[in-house]
């Protein structure tokens, strides 16, 4: 008798516990990341990869008492329904907390009904189509979108007396996005678009499209095809077709003078200039601790956008979780997020109150080479720039 009203004290001791305590207090923090890790898109996966376990390497991976546990899942690049599949395997089997990564906007795109229905916080790492953020309201992105790099460039081209140019870029979402934000701009400052292609977004062939530009004589051609193989094939066309030696220009976002490429591009990417929101050599005292880092970490990588888009990832979890309590539930996750500022490697960011957009710097870049090794110089800078491609 006396035993059974024991338990039954301790019992109401534990319920009472319970009921004090957040249900999440001392439960694992669960992050399915969704990324290419095969594939043509597979450094992307390898990057964020490297960013988002060096920030926890840095920081510990418990967060607000939870212990943080990464599930990766390879969508293997261009392949939405993968990307579903796995987003539903994490929320219903593995019952992930948050979903994270998302190397290209199909990925975002075809997971973000998942988001919306599971109410789980969906952080963008890379996907960088404008519209991304309003197809759930449990996304927040920390990369950047393409109209926010491609304005900058299109201003900076009107500026320095480039009146002619051609627009290539890849034939989806991002490269639209691209295209019309920088017709958009450069054409409001006086600038005329006097060809434009669309070039497939898997393996292009571009010797076709390098002979039409070069006959079509523009001052430069803007490019945008999504970071890697793509970027170093059009830029060896560029050299052999003629088009470099005819006095035409390049210039793009610098997706496609990303680190992770710049040397395989080799001497042929001297002298691009670009616009974009991180550089390995941006001058900082943040980014020199990251960059000395990631060396020591990943020896045989540079550190490049895609990394810190990972990093920043967990750093605004991080922040999100202590102001929540440790609370990750998708509304006061969301709700939480929503004007975060931190320093980042690539300088200061906030995550945009009404948009759950990132707002950054935009910086202009030339490639020379430093030290014996080509990096993107930043000589100029946008401050505190929002993503003007939202309706
Ligand atoms: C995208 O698919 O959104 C994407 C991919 C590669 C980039 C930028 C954007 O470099």
């Amino acid at each position: 008798m006396k035993m059974t009203r024991l338990a039954g004290a301790s019992l109401i001791a534990a319920l009472g516990l319970a009921l004090a305590w957040p249900a999440t207090a001392a439960e694992p923090l669960k992050i399915g990341l969704i990324l290419p890790m095969s594939g043509p898109f597979a450094a992307y996966g390898k990057q964020i990869e490297n960013g988002v376990k060096l920030y926890l390497q840095q920081n510990g991976d418990v967060f607000s008492g939870r212990k943080v546990e990464l599930i990766v899942r390879d969508d293997t690049g261009l392949a939405p329904a993968i990307d579903k599949r796995a987003a539903q395997e994490l929320v219903v089997k593995d019952k992930v907390d948050i979903l994270a990564g998302f190397g290209l906007t199909p990925s975002a795109m075809a997971v973000a009904p998942i988001a919306t229905e599971a109410k789980k916080p969906m952080v963008v790492m890379n996907a960088a189509t404008s519209s991304i953020t309003t197809k759930s309201p449990y996304i927040v992105r920390v990369s950047m979108t393409l109209p926010q790099n491609a304005a900058p460039i299109a201003s900076w081209a009107a500026k320095n007396a480039i009146r002619k140019v051609f627009t290539v870029v890849a034939d989806y979402a991002p490269g639209i996005d691209a295209e019309t934000q920088f017709k958009k701009t450069f054409t409001a400052a006086g600038g005329e678009i006097v060809g434009e292609v669309r070039t497939p977004p898997r393996s292009p062939e571009f010797s076709p499209f390098l002979q039409r530009i070069k006959d079509a004589h523009p001052q430069a051609v803007f490019l945008f095809v999504p970071a890697g193989q793509q970027g170093i094939a059009f830029m060896k066309g560029f050299a052999e077709r003629g088009l470099a030696a005819a006095g035409i220009k390049l210039i793009a976002t610098g997706d496609l003078t990303d680190e992770d490429v710049l040397d395989a591009m080799g001497d042929p990417a001297l002298g691009v200039i670009t616009s974009f929101h991180y550089a390995e050599s941006h001058r900082s005292r943040e980014n020199k601790a990251y960059v000395e880092a990631y060396a020591k970490a990943y020896p045989n990588d540079r550190p490049n956008f895609m990394s810190v888009a990972g990093y920043d990832g967990m750093h605004l979890i991080e922040l999100v979780l202590k102001k929540t309590g440790g609370n990750a539930d998708g509304d006061a996750f969301i709700a939480a997020a929503r004007g975060m500022k931190w320093m980042s490697p690539r300088g200061p960011v906030s995550i945009d109150p009404a948009t759950r957009d990132i707002v950054q710097t935009v910086y202009i870049r030339k490639v020379e080479r430093v030290d014996g090794k080509l990096q993107n110089v930043e000589f100029d800078q946008v401050p505190a720039f929002r993503d003007p491609g939202k309706p």
